[in-house]
């Protein structure tokens, strides 16, 4: 299979360039990323999918800072929604499959009944980034000819089974990524950790904020499952909308203490509301994805693949001091 990944650079781009690179199903990988691919110009996916022809598309970009898209709703709309429909076009038009991936986000987070969000519950995005990311989606399936409920359920079927009345398209929503390149939130808390202790205050973390953290490489793997799984009979792709998330769940804080205690750093600390630092962007409180099956079995829990990435990234840290 011919491959493309947009966002080639990015955290789950780099990881989906490992997990694709290092698959036997994939005989051309291609990266695709800025300036070549870029999702404020119309033309792009189309010129990039007819020159290359993949079979299948992974499509990763896109803007990720929440509260820039808060602050520019039309350009977050451009590049998470606009662009992703017409990644959508260009794929149905050459017959290639598309994975684009998705956010907890097109949740609002006001549930309080403490179950996790199905792939059939409605999204109701409480934000800019999600109503954008949501627009995406929905441009995705309407390209697809996907708009109808067997298609939102069809993930939840037995995992690895590829329903042929499902186009190929993948709607993969996940929540909360941490892993290379680049900072992300345990490595944000070490650095919060260390100013705290030297300036011998106390590390505040946000209690009331909750999701699962997903190892990239965990979840780059996962999609190659989904593309494995229809690989050869001529689908391309496990259709429907996935979510992917590790084992699990936990608030800011929790997550924020755990990375404290694999490193082993001490450190007081205090639980706070989100409302301590209001951000243009609000975040849903209760953002916590029910996974749905996949080929190769549930994601292990994020404290067991935390644990693995910072047992690598620690040592790769002091050493760049
Ligand atoms: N991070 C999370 O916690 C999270 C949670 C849920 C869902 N997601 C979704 O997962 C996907 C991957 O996220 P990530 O964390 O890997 O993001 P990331 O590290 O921010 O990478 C995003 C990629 O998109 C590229 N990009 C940004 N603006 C672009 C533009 N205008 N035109 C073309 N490419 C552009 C970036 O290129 P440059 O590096 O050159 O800017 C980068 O390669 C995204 O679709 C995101 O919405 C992420």
């Amino acid at each position: 299979m011919r491959v493309a990944v947009t966002g080639a650079g990015g955290r789950l781009g780099s990881a989906l360039r490992d997990a694709l690179g290092g698959s036997s199903f994939v005989t051309d990988l291609l990266a695709w990323d800025l300036p070549e691919h870029d999702l404020d110009d119309p033309e792009s996916a189309e010129r990039l999918v007819g020159r290359d022809r993949p079979d299948a598309v992974v499509h990763t970009a896109a803007w990720t800072d929440v509260d820039g898209c808060a602050r520019d709703p039309r350009l977050a709309m451009r590049r998470n929604g606009t662009a992703a429909g017409e990644m959508a076009e260009a794929c149905v038009r050459h017959g290639a499959a598309l994975v684009t991936i998705s956010t907890n986000e097109v949740f609002d987070g006001r549930r309080t009944d403490g179950r996790p969000y199905g792939p059939i519950d409605v999204a109701n995005p409480a934000n800019p980034y999600g109503a954008a990311k949501l627009a995406g989606e929905q441009a995705a399936r309407a390209a697809f000819g996907a708009t109808g409920d067997d298609f939102a359920g069809a993930a939840l079927m037995p995992a690895g089974r590829c329903d042929s009345t499902i186009p190929p398209l993948a709607i993969v929503r996940t929540a909360w990524l941490f892993g290379p390149p680049g900072s992300d939130f345990p490595l944000k808390i070490l650095a919060a950790a260390e100013r705290a202790r030297a300036e011998g205050r106390t590390l505040d973390l946000v209690s009331d904020e909750f999701g699962t953290p997903t190892y990239a490489p965990d979840l780059a793997a996962a999609i190659a499952s989904l593309l494995a799984a229809a690989d050869g009979d001529g689908r391309r792709v496990a259709g429907g909308i996935h979510q992917v998330v590790n084992g699990g769940s936990a608030s800011r804080a929790e997550w924020a203490r755990e990375v404290l205690r694999l490193v082993g750093v001490t450190v007081p600390t205090r639980d706070v509301p989100m409302s301590t630092w209001p951000r243009p962007s609000t975040p849903p409180a209760w953002a916590v994805l029910e996974p749905t099956p996949l080929p190769g079995g549930p994601l292990r829990d994020w404290r067991a693949a935390l644990a693995e990435y910072l047992t690598e990234q620690i040592p790769t840290q002091e050493a760049s001091r």
